[in-house]
């Protein structure tokens, strides 16, 4: 055994001996939840199985055996807001005894519309119930005007369950990620990859001409952050306004970027902004925002039935209650001020690391998007999606997620991101970077 096996069998065996109560939760929600979870992800537990939730408020998270957390996870974004934030509450406690939802819309729907229009820029919004629906939905939309068949993504992105998105490059070929669950057609047919950095590879795979849009993360935040290298995005607009193929920016993470995401932040100039998880506090909800030229075209399609059945809508999009939810959240939580509030602390977070990493001489990184930080088993931070898969070290993270567990801190379980919410202190930061060391100097021992 390594040390870092025998270390990790100790966090292991300590998590068990802690966490009875959420043991044997799981142990009874396996008889009749598919893989003993509500969701199969959950199962991505470092220290062998799932914590149960009892509270979360605010920075914070209490588990069904009492303990307390300093929670960099957030609902991996969703509660990046906080975990129910007070305006939040209010308006659902409002909304939902005022009608959930009904065939009509509301004037909080208005109101988000034009407050994201301010904050990202494109002046026409549509409402969706998850960031995989507003991909989805803007892939189709790009499809119908463009009349072309595939989506460019780069390699080792992450969009939600977006069939087109899951796939990678082999030699010149379009190939599925490994374990693409039953995949509706190839890949080959949907899909064009590209690598993330790479000006000359995106020029050559746009000069094919059959690229509706491109999807893409402003930054990579799912394989570890990869930060775009000057002028890179530059470059993703001038050859997609050059091949004829839209732009769509996923704001989903990169919303840590600040109160208009990336897109505002970097001065970006998509034809379509997606996003979901924070904008609602942590109630479903999802957007999409589309430019002007482009919304017009839209609008003008004559075969795209846009009201019915045409593959654009769902039931419970733009309901009442996520609308309510969506605003309150964007008029008195994810303000501006808060913003700055929490890049300060992840900026803190950063350097705590950064110091931790110098301290015991690793060759590790860390990297920054306003709020979100992400440490990376490689320097320099990665700069391609493939270079950062191959950063990858899965008992290592592992350990480093069960030490941090098992001392009060979560990051969240997939890779090593962690978040900061306006509720985040200075003091959760400071416990974060004290128990990172001592895991760092368990390991070097
Ligand atoms: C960039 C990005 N887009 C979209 C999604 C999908 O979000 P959801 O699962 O809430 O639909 C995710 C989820 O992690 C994401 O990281």
């Amino acid at each position: 055994m390594t040390r870092l096996q025998t270390l990790l069998a100790r966090e292991r065996e300590t998590f068990k001996t802690d966490h009875p109560r959420s043991a044997a939760a799981y142990d009874e929600a396996k008889r009749h939840l598919l893989g003993g979870v509500p969701m199969t992800w959950m199962n991505l537990a470092a220290g062998g199985f799932p914590l149960s939730l009892d509270t979360a408020r605010g920075a914070r998270v209490t588990d069904l055996d009492g303990r307390t957390y300093v929670d960099f996870a957030l609902g991996d974004t969703g509660a990046m807001a906080g975990h129910s934030p007070p305006a939040t509450v209010e308006a659902i406690a409002r909304r939902s005894t005022q009608g959930i939802t009904a065939m009509m819309p509301t004037e909080d729907a208005t109101w988000v519309g034009a407050e994201l229009a301010r904050r990202f820029g494109p002046p026409q919004w549509s409402f969706t119930l998850t960031a995989t629906d507003a991909n989805r939905w803007a892939i189709r939309l790009a499809r119908q005007v463009t009349q072309r068949p595939k989506i460019l993504v780069f390699a080792w992105c992450y969009h939600g369950s977006v069939d087109e998105a899951f796939a990678l490059r082999d030699g010149d070929r379009v190939v599925a990620r490994p374990g693409n669950v039953g995949r509706p057609v190839d890949l080959e047919q949907t899909t064009r990859v590209a690598e993330f950095n790479d000006p000359d590879d995106l020029a050559e795979q746009l000069a094919h001409r059959d690229v509706a849009a491109v999807l893409m993360e402003p930054a990579l935040t799912n394989i570890g952050i990869v930060l775009p290298e000057p002028g890179f995005l530059d470059t993703v607009r001038r050859l997609t306004r050059e091949h004829g193929t839209l732009l769509i920016n996923d704001e989903t993470h990169t919303f840590s970027a600040g109160p208009g995401g990336a897109t505002k932040a970097w001065d970006l100039e998509p034809d379509i902004v997606t996003i979901g998880k924070a904008i609602a506090g942590g109630v479903p909800s999802g957007a999409y925002g589309i430019s002007r030229e482009l919304a017009g075209r839209i609008m003008a399609e004559q075969d795209a039935d846009l009201v019915d059945t045409g593959g654009v809508g769902g039931t419970l999009a733009g309901n009442a209650l996520s609308l309510a939810a969506t605003r309150a959240t964007l008029e008195h939580v994810l303000t501006d001020a808060a913003f700055e509030r929490m890049t300060a602390r992840a900026t803190r977070f950063e350097q705590g690391v950064q110091d931790a990493i110098d301290a015991h001489g690793l060759d590790w990184s860390v990297s920054r998007i306003g709020a979100r930080v992400e440490y990376r088993f490689a320097a320099p931070p990665p700069r391609t999606g493939s270079a950062s898969a191959a950063a990858h070290d899965r008992e290592l993270e592992d350990y480093l997620h069960a030490y941090l567990a098992n001392r009060g801190v979560l990051i969240t379980p997939f890779h090593l991101m962690a978040l900061m919410c306006p509720d985040t202190t200075d003091e959760d930061v400071d416990r974060h970077t004290e128990v990172f060391g001592a895991a760092l100097s368990e390991l070097q021992s």
